[in-house]
């Protein structure tokens, strides 16, 4: 591993730039501002090394305003309705930075705050660790809570994420990292084409605010059944409400395995290059967003721009607005209990069909 600057923050603290490596020539820079990942080499069949990340070339522009790339999203990924949620009879008021909602964490989630980073050789690969601690009452939230993220580089290609919590005070968490992915690499037109698996019977629908409405919804007869490979772009735009609403696919998953189990819970390849993402997690949702909001107007890496579905995310959660969905697997950390969740990204090929 190695680390060089990556500028300032307006409020004067230096911010670094890692770079993780495996035997294999993979290779992954990460900056402790927000945690966000950067740049992600991956091969293609041939052996060709492409970055399959969106993101922006500048530390100037991870702190201007951009769709979370890369970033890790907390202390509550996805949507809080009204931003208010009430725990043990007192009610919480979140800022509400999404229309009437709140998305991701307040207007200075994880992925603004600069991260205590820490370089660690973990029996897998490189590890880079990063802590946080958010503040009794940060964007409306109750309890310190410190927060440990470790990124592990594997030896098979894989892009570990491992997250720690513990708090004072009984709060929700739900944690995840915002990475856009183009199989393809960067910049290199949509993800339509993109074929993807997610092992999921059931989603959780949404109304027009994507907000669920609590129900969860067979895929079987919809566009959101992937439990065969389908590209993105087969029925993305079909007449459906839910599609409508996300302006694409912007939804929950609610994943067949076994909460806290880690599995294999989506699969994602791109014909022409080969190269094939699996999605590993102990997490119970995943949020599948296929860049709806992109919209041409962000300068990328390489001067590259990025249109609509220019990118998808694979967001493994706990399900949007569960602390007002008593029937959604529970979102609550209590002094005393540790939240633990891991998830990976892990790449590898596939030969030409
Ligand atoms: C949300 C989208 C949002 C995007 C970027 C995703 O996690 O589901 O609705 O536009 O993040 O802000």
């Amino acid at each position: 591993m190695s680390n060089k600057p990556f500028g300032t923050t307006p409020s004067g603290e230096a911010v670094q730039l890692y770079t993780l490596r495996n035997a294999k020539g993979m290779q992954v820079e990460i900056t402790n501002y927000g945690g966000r990942v950067v740049s992600l080499l991956a091969p293609d069949r041939s052996g060709r090394f492409a970055d399959v990340v969106l993101g922006v070339d500048s530390p100037e522009g991870y702190l201007g305003d951009n769709p979370y790339f890369g970033a890790l999203i907390g202390r509550y990924g996805n949507r809080i309705a009204k931003g208010r949620f009430r725990l043990n009879g007192v009610e919480y008021k979140l800022a509400v930075n999404n229309g009437a909602n709140a998305l991701h964490g307040g207007v200075k989630g994880f992925d603004r705050v600069v991260w205590q980073p820490r370089e660690a050789q973990s029996p897998d690969g490189p590890s880079l660790e990063l802590k946080y601690t958010s503040k009794d009452g940060e964007e409306g939230y109750p309890g310190n809570l410190t927060v440990t993220v470790s990124y592990t580089l594997t030896a098979d290609n894989g892009l570990r994420i491992d997250y720690h919590a513990t708090t004072d005070k009984d709060t929700v968490v739900n944690l995840t990292n915002h990475s856009y992915f183009n199989l393809a690499g960067q910049g290199e037109g949509t993800i339509l084409d993109h074929v993807v698996q997610i092992y999921a019977d059931r989603f959780t629908p949404v109304d027009a605010g994507l907000i669920p409405t609590g129900e969860l919804k067979s895929v079987e007869g919809t566009p959101f059944d992937f439990r065969q490979p389908a590209t993105i772009g087969s029925r993305i735009g079909n007449k459906d409400q839910q599609l409508e609403y996300g302006l694409g696919y912007d939804h929950n998953w609610v994943l067949n395995h076994k909460t806290g189990s880690f599995d294999v819970v989506a699969r994602v390849g791109e014909p022409v290059s080969g190269r094939v993402m699996e999605v590993l997690t102990t997490e119970p949702g995943l949020q599948f967003y296929t860049g709806n909001f992109l919209d041409g107007t962000i300068r990328g890496k390489g001067g590259k721009v990025y249109p609509k579905r220019a990118a998808f995310c694979m967001e493994t959660q706990h399900f949007p607005d569960s602390p007002n969905q008593p029937k959604f697997p529970p979102v609550v950390l209590k002094p005393g209990e540790t939240l633990q969740s891991s998830t990976e990204y892990r790449f590898s090929v596939e030969p030409a069909r």
